[in-house]
């Protein structure tokens, strides 16, 4: 039986931490959905299909195996979508006990809505400090944020 995992979230932007943990999840499950979802506690920096495509090169950049496939979710619970592409597990990124704190909560409902585990993975300590919303806002304010994103991403804000 493969084994398929999901890793949600915004990315908007994906970040090099982002990166980081999707390349350690593709190496463990035997396909992984890397899955931008609407988040609507945050106000949106970029649209959903430019994060897809953003992504998209990121993973082609960074030369991570084929295993991964991106894609958007906004008609329903994050549970659905893994009930309709037979995931079993959610994989989510860990930097700090205020990430452990936020994530737990959602780890628990997924668990109880469906039975869909989560897994937390920690990414390289180089990367514990990168987020999507410190990036908006230096990309917001004019600074530079290659060391933070992939390549593709910090020529799309330079350019926007
Ligand atoms: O990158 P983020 O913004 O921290 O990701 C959060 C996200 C989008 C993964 C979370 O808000 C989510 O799962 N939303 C989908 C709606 C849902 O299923 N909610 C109930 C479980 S928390």
């Amino acid at each position: 039986m493969s084994r398929i995992a999901v890793v949600p979230g915004s990315f908007d932007p994906v970040t090099l931490g982002h990166i980081d943990v999707i390349g350690r999840a593709a190496g463990i499950f035997d396909e992984l959905h890397v899955l931008v979802v609407h988040n609507p506690d945050k106000s949106a920096l970029l649209p959903i299909a430019q994060r897809v495509s953003l992504l998209e090169r990121s993973i082609a950049e960074a030369g991570l195996p084929g295993n991964i496939r991106v894609t958007s979710w906004s008609v329903g619970l994050l549970v659905d979508y893994c009930t309709e592409v037979g995931a079993t597990v959610i994989v989510k990124g860990i930097r700090s006990q205020v990430d452990v704190a936020y994530e737990t909560p959602m780890a628990l409902v997924n668990r109880n809505l469906a039975g869909v585990e989560t897994i937390f993975l920690l990414p390289d300590p180089a990367n514990a400090y990168v987020s999507s919303s410190l990036v908006r806002q230096v990309a917001s304010l004019g600074g530079d944020v290659s060391p933070y994103v992939p390549a593709a991403v910090a020529e799309f804000l330079q350019k926007s």
